[in-house]
């Protein structure tokens, strides 16, 4: 809410007082300074956006804040008292929550347990009062539009979902100050509409509300005030209305993006991957179907985009080529004129496929490993000698995809969960690029990355096809899509609805093709 929309001046808002004054803050992990020095004022009932590059400390100055972390130096005060928490219980004391960049809710118990984890009502003779609890519960989750039912095991909900679970767990601590750690990195349209609504009910209740996001348009859209960090340094406290995105991504970066020109043509080679009619049924659903007769080259060389919107089966194309998906579908695939019918992952690996998806916690990391275990994965027969996994053949081995995909990590030993949310996800991307695939399937593989890291990737990209490489990539963030694709093939609702070279595709088309429904006419007739 502006000082206009609530009549007030801003001095008026700003003598309401600070929700929160972070002085100094310091805090080490092992081989890195995380947050060096650090100071910021957040006003009481604004929304706050943090900004910076993968690894700049983010997510470490909101664990702070939350108690999750204790900070080596500096102080903190909330709502104008000094403050110093031992744990998230304390924060949450002081009208502090938080909902972290990975969910933690505990899967096997229900939504309503976990809203009150650790705070269970209790009734006579002290005994746990479920019905109190998700009486509750429902009360909140309707607020919040979420039709989930209070006694659903959390992990059993979409990430949607759990998020606003996570939401109204805050809602029941009654927390007075609201972190948002990447928020909607996960949800589709539907649910970040829904998620901004929320926050718009929230700050009509007078919510203080930190937030994290790479998405600029997003950042813009809702932040009073933007704070951008670099390098574990607090760089910029601004105005939204007095700056720009360029201006936001100058700070964060501390350089120039590297200005990469995709749009020099690519020598285009040999078919590597022919789909021809893939329908993918969906019994469970009245359409019935995932994917309809789906049809589409790929060329060595060659970047195609696949666009459409959350649910037009983006996703089910890629898996289904990779074999992650149930293998009841009909049609034609072929790699390399061969035709194929993968039933595991494993399988299409061998083949050369890779797929990279932006789903970390499911097909990704493995938090035991280390960083060069979770690179090395896939290729481990390189580092094998003898039956074992030589170390010094494994560093060898991850060095390359390590400084190409720009990791930020204190060693390749260090552990994977000390790695930042998007260097992590970059941890993945080397994981694949290391089988040396000849083609390449990208779902959504830049969420949670930062700008200028984006900009790196998408010139290793440009590189890997140079060599002969085929690129299958979705994106959620359409300017990617038309940065990197040679073709954009576009998705509705399971069908192909247009196809378009780069120099005809725009924003507006792609769009219309995502929305409208007008299939394009295939000689087949619709699957049932
Ligand atoms: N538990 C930990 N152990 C070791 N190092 C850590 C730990 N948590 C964070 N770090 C390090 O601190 C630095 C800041 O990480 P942080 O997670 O705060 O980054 P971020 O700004 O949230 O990045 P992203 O946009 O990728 O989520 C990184 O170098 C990271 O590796
Ligand atoms: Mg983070």
């Amino acid at each position: 809410m502006t000082a206009a929309s609530t009549g007030r001046t801003t001095a008026e808002l700003v003598g309401e007082g600070r929700a929160l004054s972070m002085r100094g803050i310091t805090k080490r992990f092992p081989g890195v300074i995380a947050l060096d020095d650090v100071s910021l004022d957040v006003r009481r009932g604004e929304l706050h956006a943090i900004c910076g590059e993968n690894g700049a400390g983010k997510s470490t100055l909101m664990k702070i804040l939350s108690g999750v972390y204790q900070p080596d130096a500096g102080t903190l005060k909330i709502h104008g008292r000094m403050a110093r928490f031992a744990g998230t219980r304390d924060a949450e004391l002081a009208g502090v929550a938080i909902i972290h960049q990975e969910l933690n809710l505990v899967e096997d118990l229900s939504v309503a347990a976990n809203v009150f984890l650790g705070r269970e009502r209790r009734g006579w003779a002290g005994l746990i009062d479920d019905a109190t609890m998700e009486a509750e519960t429902a009360r909140l989750l309707d607020m919040l539009e979420c039709r989930v039912s209070p006694r659903a095991p959390a992990g059993s909900l979409r990430v949607g979902d759990q998020q606003l679970v996570e939401i109204a767990k805050a809602l029941s601590l009654d927390a007075s100050i609201l972190v948002m750690d990447e928020p909607t990195s996960a949800l589709t349209e539907a649910e970040s509409a829904r998620l901004e609504r929320t926050i718009q009910r929230l700050r009509e209740r007078g919510t203080t509300i930190l937030s994290i996001s790479h998405k600029m348009d997003e950042v813009f859209r809702q932040a009073d005030r933007i704070t951008v960090l670099r390098d574990g340094r607090h760089v910029r406290t601004v105005e939204r209305a007095a700056t720009t995105p360029t201006e936001i991504t100058g700070w964060m970066v501390g350089r120039e993006i590297a200005g990469h020109s995709f749009h020099e043509p690519r020598p285009r080679g040999e078919t590597l991957l022919a789909v021809r009619g893939l329908t993918l049924p969906w019994p469970e659903h009245p359409r019935g179907y995932r994917l309809a007769d789906v049809s589409l080259d790929l060329h060595a060389g060659e970047i195609v985009g696949v666009a459409g919107l959350m649910g037009a089966g983006r996703t089910e194309l890629l898996e289904t080529i990779f074999g992650a998906s149930p293998p009841t579908w009909t049609g034609e695939i072929r790699v390399d004129g061969r035709p194929v019918r993968f039933m595991h992952p494993r399988e299409a690996c061998a083949a050369g496929i890779a797929l990279v998806t932006e789903d970390r916690k499911r097909l990704g990391l493995f938090p035991d490993l280390d960083v060069a275990g979770n690179v090395s994965l896939c290729s481990l027969a390189k580092a094998r000698r003898g039956g074992f996994v030589s170390r010094t053949r494994e560093e060898a081995l991850v060095a390359g995809p390590i400084r190409d995909t720009g990791v930020k990590t204190p060693g390749p030993h260090a552990a994977i969960t000390g790695l930042s949310g998007g260097n992590q996800q970059k941890c993945i991307i080397g994981r694949w690029l290391l089988t040396e695939p000849r083609i390449l399937l990208l779902d959504d593989p830049t969420r949670g990355i930062d700008v200028g890291a984006k900009a790196e990737l998408y010139a290793l990209i440009d590189r890997l096809c140079r060599r002969g490489m085929g690129v299958l990539l979705t994106s959620s963030e359409l300017p990617e899509l038309l940065t990197l694709s040679d073709r954009i093939l576009v998705l509705a609702e399971g069908r192909l609805t247009a196809e378009f070279a780069r120099a005809d595709a725009t924003e507006h088309r792609i769009l219309e093709a995502a929305t409208g429904c007008t299939a394009r006419p295939t000689a087949k007739d619709a699957p049932p």
